[in-house]
């Protein structure tokens, strides 16, 4: 049976893979997740009588824990979704953000690859470590700009970011230098179910339920691809099956959109579903708030390589997609309330009422 090591199993993206191979084949799944804010036990519970997936509360800083794992259980692919991943965090306390996002993946690729060289020829051959990045590692494209490919160079422009491009440069030089068996996947915006509200989609759909304002940055004309989580996670199992090892590989919706269209969309479903609220049309809840500093203007990518080498290509549109995350939302309330807790509040309060909301 294929045993797989998988970090911060228990967030967004993470968890979506973790059920989504659960759901395609018999495999055993490691699970390590530090349950920051972001993650949560709750994305895992239909997992909970299945002795295939060992969820381990740990950091990928620890490398006697990711050592002891490792040789434990001797995955065949370890694959990073790890990270502190909210740019507005990134810019109040860039800490946590490279310590975990660099310093985190820097242990796990020293560990890899002490295991890696231990392991037999053939078992060497077929490993694989996925690092699972993001489109913002290139920075912000001009109107007419040509989408990021995997040839672009990286420029990246927020604390997060920054991270996420010094992770994706040590994994390429661990590949390079040592031949670990490296994949890196560049991913646009997601969005789905059990995505963390402090993101856009969620905060505006949830705000949107409760008649609370919908704080859009700035002008609201940046514009991001967005990607339903099921696609990323698609994408990211045929990456490990077929990519080539050293390659990097680039993953989006090809569904660019302003900030205020992603809203206007979210409203009018809203309104659809609520008709009676009493702050219907929820558009009228829109509030134009402070842009965020070194707001990133444009992200848009060229997936003709995945396409071409790989044959991926999303199944659901933005349509579909939105209407199936605004569903799983209203489904879900103690999902909903065990996430809006002490930290969530914090957040939201210092965030929006402090910084932005006093601008609006
Ligand atoms: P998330 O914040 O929802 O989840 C991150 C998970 O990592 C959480 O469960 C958290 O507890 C865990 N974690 C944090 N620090 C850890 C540590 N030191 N050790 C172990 N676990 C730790 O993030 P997400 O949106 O699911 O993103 C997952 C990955 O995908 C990230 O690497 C992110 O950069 C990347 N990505 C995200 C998007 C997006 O739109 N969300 C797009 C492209 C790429
Ligand atoms: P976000 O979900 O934080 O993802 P990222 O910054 O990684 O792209 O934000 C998506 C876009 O939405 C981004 O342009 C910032 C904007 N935004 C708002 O306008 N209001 C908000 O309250 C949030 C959280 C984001």
């Amino acid at each position: 049976m294929r045993t797989w090591l998988v970090t911060g199993g228990a967030g967004f993206i993470g968890s979506n893979f973790v059920l989504h191979c659960k759901r395609r084949s018999t495999m055993r799944i490691i699970n390590v997740d530090r349950l920051t804010y972001a993650g949560n036990l709750m994305n895992l519970e239909s997992l909970e009588d299945d002795p295939e997936h060992i969820f381990v509360q740990g950091d990928i800083r620890d490398r006697d824990l990711l050592r002891e794992l490792l040789n434990r259980y001797h995955p065949d692919a370890v694959f990073n979704f790890a990270a502190e991943s909210h740019v507005d965090r990134s810019i109040v306390g860039p800490d946590d953000f490279i310590q975990t996002n660099i310093v985190g993946t820097f242990h796990l690729l020293e560990e890899v690859l002490h295991y890696w060289e231990g392991m037999s020829g053939v078992e060497r051959k077929e490993f694989r470590f996925l690092q699972v990045s993001t489109d913002e590692v290139y920075g912000s494209l001009g109107p007419r700009e040509h989408p990021f490919s995997e040839k672009t160079p990286y420029a990246p422009n927020s604390p997060y970011s920054a991270s996420k491009a010094a992770a994706d440069h040590l994994v390429r030089a661990y590949f390079h230098t040592y031949g670990l068996p490296t994949l890196t996947t560049n991913c646009s915006n997601n969005y789905g179910p059990r995505q963390f509200p402090e993101k856009l989609i969620p905060l505006m759909i949830l705000n949107g339920m409760a008649g609370k304002p919908l704080p859009i940055y700035g002008d609201g004309q940046n514009v991001r691809d967005w990607l339903y989580v099921e696609d990323h996670c698609r994408a990211l199992h045929l990456v490990w099956e077929a990519g080539r090892v050293g390659e990097v590989y680039n993953i989006g919706g090809s569904c660019e959109k302003t900030n205020v269209q992603v809203v206007a969309r979210i409203c009018a479903v809203l309104d659809e579903l609520f008709p009676d609220a009493a702050h219907s049309p929820h558009s009228s809840l829109i509030a134009y708030v402070r842009d965020r500093p070194g707001h990133d203007r444009r992200y848009a990518i060229d997936t003709s390589k995945i396409h071409r080498e790989l044959g991926w290509k999303p199944e659901e549109t933005f349509e579909t997609g939105i209407r199936k995350t605004i569903q799983w939302y209203i489904e879900n309330p103690s999902w909903v309330r065990s996430v809006q807790s002490g930290a969530y509040r914090e957040w939201i309060l210092k965030h929006y009422t402090i910084s932005d909301r006093k601008q609006s």
